[in-house]
C-alpha cells in the first residue's frame, strides 16, 4: 500500500513542474460556518488542476527505455492536460485518446501542452479501449488517471503542502472521483498528522464509495449524472479503495444544486473560478454534510478550475435560482390590450428586473381568448421571490415557477 516515503520521493520529482499552490483564509466562509476556513487553491495549479502532480511523478519513474517509447492515456478532462504537460516537461512523447465529441477547448488545450491527440469513440470507455490498443501496438506506458501508486503519490504532495502551510489544520475536505487524490492526501496526513480528519466528498449522482464501503469491495454504478464532470466516475479503483477504506474518516455526498451554489459563491465572494468537482468540498462544508466544531480549522481542497464556459453559464443560472436571485415564471393572461401591462406593473412595483419575456397566444395549452407569458426575472433572494409570486397571485393570476 502507498506510504509516506513514496509521497516524499514524489515531492522531489514534481517540485520543478508542479506549483506549490496557495492556501487562502476566507473570512466569508469562516463567518458562515463558525469554522476557520482556509481554501487550498489548487485551481491555480499549472494546467488548472492537481493532475499534473501525479502525471509528473508517474513519468519521472519510467525507465529510460519506457521514456523513449512514450506514454498514452485516455481522458477528455484534467488528466489529459496533466499528462500532456508532464510528458513535454520530461521530454517524453505523449498520445492522448479523447472521445470524438470532446469539447474543442479541451482538445486545443491538451494539444498546446505538446500531446498528440487521437479522437476516437463515442465515449470515454471506447477512447480508453483505443488507448490500450495503442499501448500494446506501440509499446507505450499507459498512465492511469487514479489507480496507480505513483499517480497517487504525486497527488499526495498536495497533502504535504496543506500540513506545512496550515499546521493547525483539523479537517481536510477532498473530492473523490476515482480516489487518487484522496488516496494520496489521506496517506500523507495519516502518517504526519494522524489526528487530522480527512473527509471525502462525492456527488449524489456518482456516489459509489458509500456502497463500496458497506460491501467491503469496489462497487461500480450503472450510470452517473452530475454537473461535476471531474468526479463523474462509476467506481473508485482497486488500488485506491483499500486506502479510502483505511485512511479516510468519512465520505459524504452533495447535490448538483449545492455544487452550483458553491461555484457561484466562489465566483462572487472569492473571485475564484472553480469547476464543479473542485467545488464539492466547499459545498459539503457550507451545507453541513459533516459536523464542524466552532473554531475548527477546515481546509476544503479546490482541486481544479477548468470549467467549460457553456457549462459555467448553466451552473451560474442554477446557483442563482437556488439562492432566489433568478426566477422564471409562467402565467396565463386574458388576450386583451392592457393585460400584460397590469402584470408588469405588479412586477415593477416589487422592483424585480426583467431579463426576458415571451408572450405567446398560439400556445396549445391555453384557451382561445388567453395568452401565455413566460418571464425571466432578476430577484433579490427567496423572500423577495415569495412576496412577488404572492402579489401576482393576489391579482388573480396562477403562477408556475419554471426553474
Ligand atoms: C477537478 C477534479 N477534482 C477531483 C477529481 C477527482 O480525482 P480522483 O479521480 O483522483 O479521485 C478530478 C478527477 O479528474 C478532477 O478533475
Amino acid at each position: 500500500m502507498l506510504e509516506l516515503a513514496d509521497i516524499l520521493e514524489a515531492r522531489e520529482r514534481v517540485r520543478e513542474t508542479a506549483r506549490h499552490t496557495p492556501l487562502s483564509y476566507s473570512h466569508t466562509y469562516s463567518e458562515m460556518t463558525g469554522a476557520e476556513v482556509h481554501l487550498k487553491l489548487e485551481n491555480f495549479q499549472r494546467t488548472g488542476a492537481f493532475k499534473i502532480r501525479g502525471a509528473t511523478n508517474r513519468i519521472a519513474t519510467l525507465s529510460a527505455a519506457e521514456k523513449e517509447a512514450g506514454v498514452v492515456t485516455a481522458s477528455a478532462g484534467n488528466h489529459a492536460q496533466g499528462v500532456a504537460l508532464a510528458a513535454s516537461r520530461a521530454g517524453v512523447d505523449s498520445k492522448i485518446v479523447m472521445p470524438e465529441d470532446a469539447p474543442i477547448s479541451k482538445v486545443k488545450a491538451t494539444r498546446s501542452y505538446g500531446a498528440e491527440i487521437v479522437l476516437h469513440g463515442a465515449d470515454y470507455a471506447e477512447a480508453a479501449e483505443r488507448a490500450h490498443e495503442i499501448e500494446r501496438e506501440e509499446g507505450r506506458t499507459y498512465v492511469h488517471a487514479f489507480d496507480d501508486e505513483y499517480v497517487m503519490a504525486g497527488q499526495g504532495t498536495l497533502g504535504l503542502e496543506i500540513l506545512e502551510d496550515c499546521p493547525d489544520v483539523d479537517t481536510v475536505v477532498v473530492p473523490i472521483g476515482g480516489g487518487g487524490l484522496i488516496g494520496g492526501i489521506a496517506t500523507a496526513i495519516e502518517a504526519k498528522a494522524p489526528d487530522v480528519r480527512v473527509i471525502g466528498v462525492q456527488s449524489e449522482g456518482a456516489s459509489s464509495v458509500a456502497d463500496s464501503l458497506e460491501k467491503g469491495e469496489v462497487v461500480s454504478l450503472d450510470g452517473v449524472e452530475t454537473i461535476a464532470d471531474g468526479i463523474a466516475t462509476r467506481s473508485v479503483g482497486e488500488r485506491t479503495f483499500p486506502i479510502i477504506d483505511e485512511r479516510v474518516d468519512e465520505v459524504v455526498t452533495v447535490s448538483d444544486e449545492e455544487v452550483a451554489m458553491a461555484v457561484v459563491y466562489l465566483l462572487e465572494r472569492s473571485k475564484t473560478m472553480v469547476e464543479g468537482a473542485g467545488a464539492v468540498p466547499l459545498a459539503a462544508l457550507l451545507f453541513e454534510r459533516f459536523d464542524v466544531d466552532p473554531g475548527e480549522t477546515v481546509v476544503p481542497v479546490l482541486s481544479g478550475g477548468n470549467i467549460d464556459l457553456n457549462l459555467l453559464t448553466t451552473v451560474i443560472v442554477r446557483g442563482l435560482v437556488e439562492t432566489g436571485r433568478y426566477l422564471k415564471i409562467r402565467t396565463v393572461l386574458k388576450d386583451r390590450p392592457g393585460a400584460l401591462e397590469e402584470l408588469l406593473a405588479v412586477i415593477s412595483a416589487h422592483r424585480a428586473n426583467i431579463y426576458a419575456i415571451q408572450h405567446d397566444r398560439t400556445s396549445r395549452d391555453i384557451g382561445m381568448s388567453d395568452t401565455e407569458v413566460e418571464i425571466d426575472l432578476e430577484t433579490r433572494g427567496h423572500e423577495h421571490v415569495a412576496d412577488l409570486i404572492a402579489a401576482i397571485e393576489e391579482r388573480g393570476y396562477e403562477v408556475e415557477a419554471l426553474v
